[in-house]
């Protein structure tokens, strides 16, 4: 039988994005009430690292706790593979053992190399391509607080980067609009916003790019942002503050979208570079109900992965 793994949020139709998301608003109800329930009773993740974390890591290793199940935190260089040995190797004996994979890499290509190799299902908690746990995450909270995705839009001001790959993506799929400010050289991948184009035109919704933050976060339902520098990028810095400048979410800028935008940011935030204080400490801020939901949404896609619903 074959393994559904979870690469990029274009693995999942829209259909099952809604299914994954009803799950999660579900599984939030439940914890929030104080409900036990542990489906994953003997089952173990294995979460491998090569890059840091808080709410990745830290929400998939309490969702698996709290579905009943265990998980191992590995990282790169406590596995033989920072020893050289094999990602196929490496799949292949991990799957003797765990239920579930997650990895969190630079290079998109091993983790397909990873799940190509893998008899059980593979998660990606982070590439540099895609974070498609993030956008579940992204698209349940605009949901919580805007009462639904279709016709919502949605502002990227920034780097053009994984977690903007994966947000293009999500939302073209469920019929979100979508509009991106980027700097000259630092848009979307092609072949993504190709693939976003793609989804818009079947779906009813619209993806924009431009080099104006303003003109992105006209009239916008959501304003998001990420770093300029993101991990792995470091030697970039200076380039890259430069090129940025002028795209910093602040006060005035966030004044030019809907009177009631939400602002939302993967985080970790760089204070004072991508965003304000004012910004993200700010009213229109729900970038705690957004790190909130990393931990239901990944745990009903879990669920979903192992055929739990
Ligand atoms: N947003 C996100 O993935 O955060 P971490 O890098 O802390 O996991
Ligand atoms: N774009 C950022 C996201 C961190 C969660 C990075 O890749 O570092």
């Amino acid at each position: 039988m074959k393994v559904k793994h979870f690469l990029s949020i274009q693995d999942l139709t829209a259909a099952e994005i809604k299914t994954v998301l009803k799950g999660a608003a579900d599984l939030k109800k439940k914890q929030h009430s104080g409900m036990i329930s542990e489906p994953l009773r003997g089952k173990t993740l294995a979460m491998i690292f090569s890059k840091p974390s808080t709410r990745t890591r830290v929400s998939f290793e309490t969702g698996m706790t709290q579905l009943g199940g265990h998980a191992i935190y590995l990282g790169w260089n406590d596995l033989q593979l920072g020893r050289g040995e094999t990602i196929a190797d490496t799949a292949r004996t991990l799957s003797r053992y765990v239920d579930v994979i997650t990895a969190r890499l630079f290079r998109h290509e091993d983790i397909v190399e990873l799940a190509r190799y893998s008899d059980v299902p593979v998660i990606n908690a982070l590439t540099d391509l895609h974070h498609p746990c993030q956008t579940l995450a992204d698209l349940m909270t605009i949901q919580e607080h805007k009462g639904g995705l279709r016709g919502i839009k949605v502002a990227w001001v920034g780097d053009g980067n994984n977690v903007c790959n994966s947000l293009m993506l999500g939302c073209t799929l469920v019929g979100a609009d979508i509009s991106l400010a980027c700097p000259g050289g630092y848009e979307p991948s092609q072949e993504i916003t190709e693939k976003a184009k793609l989804n818009a035109r079947k779906n009813g919704s619209k993806v924009e790019i431009t080099h104006n933050p303003e003109e992105a976060v006209s009239e916008a339902d959501v304003v998001y942002t990420d770093v300029f520098v993101s991990m792995g990028m470091e030697k970039e810095r200076e380039a890259r503050l430069k090129a940025f400048k002028g795209y910093q979410v602040n006060p005035q800028l966030l004044a030019l979208a809907k009177r009631d935008v939400i602002f939302m940011h993967c985080l970790p935030a760089m204070r004072g570079i991508e965003v304000t204080d004012e910004v993200i400490d700010g009213s229109h801020s729900v970038v705690w109900d957004q790190a909130e939901n990393r931990l239901h949404a990944q745990k009903s896609l879990l669920l979903w992965l192992l055929k739990r619903f």
